[in-house]
């Protein structure tokens, strides 16, 4: 660190896509984000550990201001994204979600067809001038989500008539057909099988070679598996965020030391 040259840290700054500082998060008079401050690193995969209702998901959602639909939910502090204030009020929510996408644990395609499920957002958002140009986003986004070649021949056909898998795979390619710079996603396999699960793995470790990724996940395998870097969150603290390797194997706190090792949670 101290021998880095001041242009060196400058590069190692830019890498860094989301800036949260000193983020509280209340659901009326529940605290359940508290204070925290996480830097995350573009084209990176970001797990985020931590007992059941520790707040991994509110703070997941805090970074796409998903936490804005839900009224009794009041966030604090700062969220920069490319050093931009996502929470200030010139801030269309919208086109801050296209930057910044989401998929859920559950699959939930529009009930369209694979194509719509697809189309909807360039459409939104004018990515494509014409039909052609629209046909071209559908194809690539879908072969991004690993599943081009299994719905090729069935665009026209209703999203919510495939595989749980492939409906989570169709989500993701959603997500990033409006060509998002970070991708948010809680607990993306749970519904799923092993072999999808790996599948989704696979393609997550590929996104990260254009995106920023963040993923909640229960599975300490798969957070080993997947990611760069691991946040582990106890009773809606940050307790400790380091690199994959060290989080699993030479944690800081006890309090991380027990979870990973099945003491707590
Ligand atoms: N919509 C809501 N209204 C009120 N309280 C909420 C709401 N969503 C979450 N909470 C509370 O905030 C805290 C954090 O919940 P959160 O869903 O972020 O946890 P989590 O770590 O994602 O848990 P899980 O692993 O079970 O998904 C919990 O105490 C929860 O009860
Ligand atoms: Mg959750």
């Amino acid at each position: 660190m101290n021998d880095m040259t001041k242009i060196e840290r400058a590069i190692e700054m830019n890498d860094m896509k989301i800036s949260a500082k000193g983020v509280q998060v209340y659901y009326g008079d529940t605290h359940a984000i508290k204070d925290v401050s996480v830097e995350i690193e573009d084209k990176t995969v970001t797990a985020f550990i931590g007992p059941s209702g520790c707040g991994k998901s509110t703070f997941l959602r805090c970074l796409n201001r998903m936490n804005d639909t839900i009224d009794i939910c009041r966030v604090e502090g700062d969220i920069l994204l490319d050093g931009e204030d996502i929470y200030d009020k010139r801030v269309d929510p919208v086109q801050l979600r296209a930057k910044v996408g989401m998929v859920f644990q559950k699959p939930n395609p529009f009930p369209k067809s694979i194509y719509d499920n697809i189309a909807y957002g360039p459409r939104i958002h004018g990515l494509a001038k014409n039909k052609a140009e629209l046909d071209e986003i559908v194809e690539k986004s879908l072969r991004r989500g690993a599943i081009w070649d299994e719905v090729k021949d069935r665009l026209h056909a209703p999203g919510t008539g495939l595989s749980g898998g492939q409906q989570q795979r169709l989500c993701i390619a959603r997500a990033v057909a409006t060509e998002p710079e970070v991708l948010l996603m809680d607990e993306p396999c749970s519904a799923l099988d092993p072999i999808a699960t790996a599948q989704v793995e696979e393609l997550i470790d590929e996104l990260r070679q254009s995106y920023s990724v963040v993923i909640v996940t229960h599975s300490m395998q798969q957070a080993a598996r997947v990611s760069q870097k691991t946040a582990f969150f106890h009773l809606g603290n940050l307790v400790e965020y380091d690199d994959t390797t060290k989080i699993f194997t030479n944690p800081e706190d006890p309090r991380t030391e027990s979870y990973i090792t099945g003491r707590i949670g």
